[in-house]
């Protein structure tokens, strides 16, 4: 029989052991917000830090608002934002802003976490592109 992700974790809390050793060996930068409609970050990895030089502890209860800037395309967030109150997928690129100041081109992806239909939070899966 062969085996699979879910037999060999099945009943066990090695899921979350499994996710967490993803999430913070990752070369993409990993964010995950909580539901709410303001979306606060619970959970940023070290290739976050690495790519905004936000440190992760400090950006906890803040909304990845804080990469926006004057030279965000406010279109690419209507976007986002249409996608999030549909429940949806979202894919795009615009310019966010190192904690520095130093602009970048953030391209990302926002995906929901559902349990049944219940969307418990969102990730993100983001790099410089
Ligand atoms: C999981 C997640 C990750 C996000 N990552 C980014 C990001 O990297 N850059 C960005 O400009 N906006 C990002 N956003 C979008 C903002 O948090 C916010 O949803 C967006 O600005 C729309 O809200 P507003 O119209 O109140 O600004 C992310 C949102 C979520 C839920």
């Amino acid at each position: 029989m062969t085996s699979s992700l879910e037999k060999v974790f099945e009943g066990t809390n090695a899921s979350l052991a499994l996710l967490q050793v993803l999430a913070e060996n990752s070369f993409d930068s990993i964010l995950v917000t909580d539901a709410s409609a303001a979306g606060k970050i619970i959970y940023a990895n070290k290739a976050f830090k690495k790519l905004t030089g936000h440190e992760p502890a400090d950006v906890l209860g803040q909304t990845p608002r804080i990469l926006q800037g004057p030279g965000t395309d406010k279109k690419v967030i209507d976007r986002l934002s249409g996608a999030l109150k549909a429940g949806g997928r979202f894919e795009g690129k615009a310019i966010n802003y190192k904690k520095n100041g130093t602009p970048l081109i953030m391209h990302w992806r926002v995906l929901p976490i559902k349990v049944g239909k219940k969307i418990m939070a969102w990730v993100a899966i983001q790099r410089e592109g």
